[in-house]
């Protein structure tokens, strides 16, 4: 290919803008065109877009968002808009199409490469809820930045004896806090993949709260997807006592300069897509598989089931008292 586009679509995660340097300098070093296209799929459908340098992307692996811009696009949701899509990217001259997103992006991904772009999917969330890759990018950024903040409230919660009751990100999956409640040393975690009983949670508070070396303060991490945070923090204060006060994370999670890990796995995926796009071939998803790179057919990827932390959770579990 000689022109070849990116662009950030869905939800920003940090460690966005490593994976478009990284496309930006391989296809450049390839011999390639890298055009820029922004606002997503929104950006392609009005022709918003930039022609990329090497040092149009300079100064930006360390920050956090994306130099692109990124929306969600609802016409992109039906094959007229995919079409319309199409329709730019040879007006321009684009021969293939990294998007980097999350699951809704790739389904627009596998549309364009239906009709004729090959698109390649770089996993792109702080939720880490790609079927297809043991990783996305901005997850490990987004659980630091939780801890920092949780650490921050263990501090308060400890001085007033009182119960902490943070949500934390994550759309319908827990991933996030589960690994947050293990670093952080929460007292119980409460996600949708697993069953949970306010009063067995409240009974082990109270337990501890009675013994003669117990605990007077709690951390307990709600993923967002359980949602009535503010009412599972008022019945965990009924049936306890202690006073409880909802801290709800929010987009904080989603900003601040990435970690290693998303800076490095973002250039090393960003890397893999151009080489396919190199060799003419679209309709895949770049993720993480036994710690390596590799990809994988879209419709494949978004079929497979993701497993859940279950022995993470059992070891969070049996090490929170
Ligand atoms: P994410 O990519 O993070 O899952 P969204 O679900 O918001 O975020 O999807 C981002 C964009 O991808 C949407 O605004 C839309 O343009 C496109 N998209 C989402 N779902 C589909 C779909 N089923 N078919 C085609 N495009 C889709
Ligand atoms: O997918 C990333 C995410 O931050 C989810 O954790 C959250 O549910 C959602 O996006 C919030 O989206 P927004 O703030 O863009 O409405």
């Amino acid at each position: 290919m000689k022109k070849i586009g990116v662009l950030t679509s869905g939800g920003d995660a940090p460690g966005m803008n490593a994976a478009v340097r990284a496309v930006a300098r391989a296809g450049i070093s390839k011999g390639m065109e890298v055009v820029g296209i922004q606002r997503g799929y929104v950006g392609l459908l009005n022709e918003e877009y930039v022609n990329m340098t090497a040092r149009y992307v300079s100064g930006i692996i360390q920050r956090g968002g994306t130099c692109l811009y990124t929306a969600r696009c609802p016409e992109f949701r039906n094959m007229e808009g995919v079409k319309k899509g199409k329709a730019v990217c040879d007006k321009l001259g684009i021969e293939g199409l990294v998007v980097i997103g999350g699951d809704g992006s790739f389904r627009g991904a596998g549309d364009l490469s239906s009709i004729g772009v090959p698109c390649v999917g770089i996993p792109g969330t702080i939720d880490n809820d790609i079927q297809c890759t043991e990783y996305t990018i901005g997850y490990d950024t987004a659980m630091n930045t939780c801890i920092e903040m949780i650490d921050k409230l263990r501090d308060t919660a400890q001085s007033h004896d009182r119960c902490s009751v943070v949500e934390v990100m994550g759309r319908k999956a827990g991933f996030i806090a589960v690994n947050v409640a293990i670093a952080v040393g929460a007292e119980a975690v409460i996600t949708l993949e697993r069953d949970y009983d306010l009063d067995a949670i409240a009974a082990r508070m109270v337990k501890t709260m009675n013994a003669k070396e117990g605990k007077h303060h709690f951390i307990i991490v709600v993923a967002e997807g359980v949602g009535q945070t503010d009412v599972i923090a008022r019945e965990i204060q009924d049936k306890t006592g202690i006073e409880s006060r909802v801290t709800v994370l929010g987009h904080v999670q989603r900003g601040g300069s990435p970690t290693l890990r998303d800076r490095v796995l973002a250039t090393e995926m960003g890397y893999h897509a151009v080489e396919l796009l190199e060799q003419g071939i679209g309709n895949r998803i770049v993720g993480l598989k036994d710690g390596k790179v590799y990809d994988i057919d879209i419709q494949e990827g978004l079929a497979m089931k993701k497993p859940f932390l279950d022995h993470r959770y059992d070891i969070f579990y049996d090490t929170a008292y």
